[in-house]
């Protein structure tokens, strides 16, 4: 069995989705083990996160429902044969398992549908192709009209995104896995090297210290892919080596960090004047992290360093205001300054963007650059958001833009030319918000020119 909180976490966590509805029942159905090339061979198995936030269990084939109307949860599940036990060994008893997240009772699968039957059934958008045609059968619908409940998703937000003292612990220790794996990467970084051996490193220290990684890791030469998971080349001297990891420790909890490497062990002039600006938008946008500020707030102190960075080189001109407010710098940086982290890397994606990231007090632009922009709305604490912000030389961007002669006032194209097989840069880290402020989750991880030289020199 997966470790758990202690079973008043589960209660006390359904109690506040519970309180928040006067009626209906909300129904979160397990992750199954999902087939890889035949069905008994499968993939790393991965819980369901809302399944985990309420019910715990990281176990497939079990249905939980909430019941808002008499203020009770029921586990539906069946219990291991024979023919699962000779091949799995022994296995907990639903009623154990049961009894380590305190659900008020527990039925068999074949009871679930009738116990559905006339109930106003809440449910999360589902995202695997299994599940939707589950809950299609068990609610007697069409796939098209399943209707996740709004409410339902909106309530999970508000508990999910603001991290409880023991869910940063775990925070804390899936970012200490993220470290581990960074600083290996770094020390083993040297021309010669293949990518796949580096991925192979992070890959494996995730899944020694912890549940494997929270995302396929992107490490790659080619750091103007924002998300590279080609890992085919070998390393040389001279060139940028671009790794976004992060992992999951064993309660599923995730990091997410990303480093820009010199090969050679030492930046280029070129390399560090842009490396330098990217370490400035990172290191402003965290230190104005805390209680009430706008998360898009954050973003546009990052883009307007690395639009005045920019500048500095050559590469833009113009109005910095305006010049950020129309979205020029997305040439150099189209995605946003960062997510929430949790249970899931981009926390509760599944549950849709827009719930997650933004609210009744602020709109997702429409602007190309600003509209990437995950995680908007007003920080509090217990939120953990990332800050990742980035300057990229994308060969087809610079080409349509150019020839669209798209904010010419604003980017000379001329000396982006110069720049065009540069490759990217990325600089990540995860942020707390804390009631004065905010820290950065995990140890240290190598970070300024100096640190990161030192480091690769070592
Ligand atoms: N892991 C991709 C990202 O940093 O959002
Ligand atoms: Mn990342
Ligand atoms: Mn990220």
């Amino acid at each position: 069995m997966n470790p758990l909180f202690p079973s008043p976490i589960y209660q006390k966590r359904r109690a506040q989705l519970n309180a928040a509805f006067s009626s209906g029942t909300a129904l979160f159905l397990s992750n199954n083990e999902s087939p890889a090339n035949y069905p008994a061979n499968t993939y790393h198995y991965r819980q369901d996160s809302n399944f985990l936030y309420f019910f715990g269990l990281s176990l497939p084939n079990m249905v939980g429902v909430i019941d808002f109307e008499q203020n009770r949860s029921l586990l539906f599940g069946d219990d291991f044969t024979i023919d699962d036990i000779i091949w799995m060994g022994n296995q907990p008893k639903l009623s154990d398992l049961a009894a380590h997240i305190a659900v008020d009772e527990v039925r068999p699968l074949s009871e679930l549908a009738s116990f559905l039957k006339n109930k106003q059934v809440h449910f999360t958008p589902p995202y695997r192709a299994d599940n939707k045609i589950e809950l299609a059968r068990l609610l007697g619908k069409n796939l098209e009209e399943l209707t996740p409940s709004i409410e339902l998703i909106k309530r999970i937000v508000a508990l999910r995104e603001l991290k409880s003292p023991e869910e940063i612990v775990q925070m804390e220790e899936a970012n200490e896995i993220g470290v581990n794996m960074h600083t290996m990467v770094m020390k083993h970084c040297k021309p010669g090297v293949a990518e796949r051996e580096l991925f192979g490193v992070a890959e494996g220290i995730a899944l020694g210290m912890g549940n494997g990684t929270s995302f396929p890791i992107i490490l790659s030469q080619n750091g103007q892919t924002l998300h590279n998971h080609d890992h085919s080349l070998i390393l040389e001297k001279g060139r940028l080596l671009v790794m976004d990891a992060g992992a999951e420790n064993v309660m599923n909890y995730c990091s997410d960090h990303t480093r820009t490497l010199p090969v050679s062990g030492k930046f280029s002039p070129l390399q560090k004047e842009i490396y330098e600006t990217v370490y400035q938008a990172n290191m402003a946008a965290i230190a104005n992290c805390k209680p009430g500020i706008q998360h898009i707030e954050n973003h546009r102190i990052a883009v307007t360093i690395i639009t005045e960075g920019l500048q500095k080189i050559g590469l833009m001109k113009g109005n910095i205001e305006e010049s950020v407010a129309l979205g020029a710098h997305a040439l150099f940086m189209p995605h946003g300054l960062g997510h929430q982290v949790g249970l899931d890397v981009h926390d509760m994606e599944d549950l849709g963007e827009n719930f997650v990231g933004y609210d009744e007090t602020i709109q997702r632009s429409k602007i190309f650059g600003w509209g990437s922009l995950r995680m908007a709305k007003t920080l509090k604490p217990g939120h953990v958001i990332t800050v990742e912000p980035g300057i990229y030389f994308i060969p087809h961007l610079i080409d349509i833009w150019k020839n669209e002669k798209k904010f010419e006032a604003y980017i000379n194209y001329d000396k982006v030319e110069m720049y065009r097989n540069f490759g990217g840069i990325r600089i990540e880290d995860s942020v707390l918000i804390t009631e004065n402020g905010h820290k950065v989750l995990g140890s240290h991880l190598p970070k300024s020119v100096t640190e990161i030289e030192n480091i690769l020199q070592s």
